[in-house]
């Protein structure tokens, strides 16, 4: 299995994603090599999703015609969101309730648990390179739809925060899903190894994206887009301390928190955060 020596794994992690030493003890070597390959295409989503340049080996990455022919191999779509679908195990586990009227912190706490660090870990990143808080909020927040929803995530993401957030973050969580696929040496960002491997190695980004990036590449706040994808590729280390406290008073300061808490408000997405509260809702 090549893909262990491009990956790099968090022993402890892994482990406790099994259920921790004991079960694992209990796994034939065929169920740990399994449990094995759903842990690595985890990271490879994440890392996909997220960022992360990689250290993938050139001869691993598969043409867009074999990631096609993968579809058929798995029991989910790959555009499903977190929220709803555990690859590791056999069930999902229960959520913790939310409040009556959630706020932006409930949902960070309590729902948006597989794309948050690497969120901080992007906000941390352009704060450090000294970028407007708006952009900086445009960070935070970039990827976490994705608990719900991976296709499309950035317009999907802009979308859901369009009515809380300033227009220059929606705008940049929105074409950075565009931007991510194009090289702009200048601003400090190179197409990701990784990608090759999500998406394959001659993959060609659908016309919306390819017009996307023409319409974004002309705008006045390109470059908050671009932000958004340069931060990225430093935001995956599974080994980073990270919290949302570095982000809580530009929080206050810059997203609309409805008094009536999300879902409440009557807003036109109020449903997206339901349906995120309430991911076991059968209707
Ligand atoms: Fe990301
Ligand atoms: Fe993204």
């Amino acid at each position: 299995m090549s893909k262990i020596n491009t990956v790099k794994i968090d022993r402890r992690d892994f482990i406790a994603s099994l259920g921790g030493a004991a079960a694992v003890g209990l796994m034939s070597h065929e169920t740990r090599a399994d449990a094995l390959e759903h842990h690595l295409e985890e990271l490879l989503y994440a890392q996909a999703e997220g960022s992360a340049s990689g250290s993938s080996g050139a001869a691993d990455f598969p043409t867009a015609a074999e990631v096609h022919e993968r579809i058929t191999t798995r029991h989910y779509r790959r555009g499903v969101g977190g929220l709803f679908l555990n690859t590791n195990t056999e069930n999902v586990e229960l959520l913790p309730a939310m409040p009556a009227n959630p706020t932006i912190m409930d949902f960070f706490d309590k729902r948006f648990m597989r794309t948050r660090g690497h969120c901080f870990q992007s906000a941390a990143k352009a704060m450090e390179r000294g970028v407007q808080e708006e952009v900086v909020l445009a960070c935070l927040l970039h990827d976490v739809v994705q608990e719900m929803m991976r296709s499309d995530h950035g317009y999907w993401g802009a979308q859901m925060f369009e009515p809380y957030v300033p227009e220059i973050t929606s705008f940049a969580i929105r074409y950075h899903q565009a931007l991510r696929f194009y090289t702009d040496t200048e601003a400090g960002y190179e197409y990701p190894d990784l990608y090759h491997r999500i998406f394959g190695k001659d993959y060609v980004p659908a016309p919306h994206i390819q017009a996307a990036k023409d319409y974004a590449e002309k705008h006045r706040w390109y470059f908050a887009a671009r932000e958004v994808t340069v931060s990225d590729l430093y935001a995956f280390n599974l080994d980073a301390v990270v919290s949302i406290d570095p982000f809580v008073e530009l929080l206050g300061r810059h997203f609309k928190q409805p008094a009536e808490g999300l879902g409440n408000d009557n807003s036109p997405v109020a449903h997206m955060w339901r349906t995120m509260a309430n991911p076991d809702a059968p209707l």
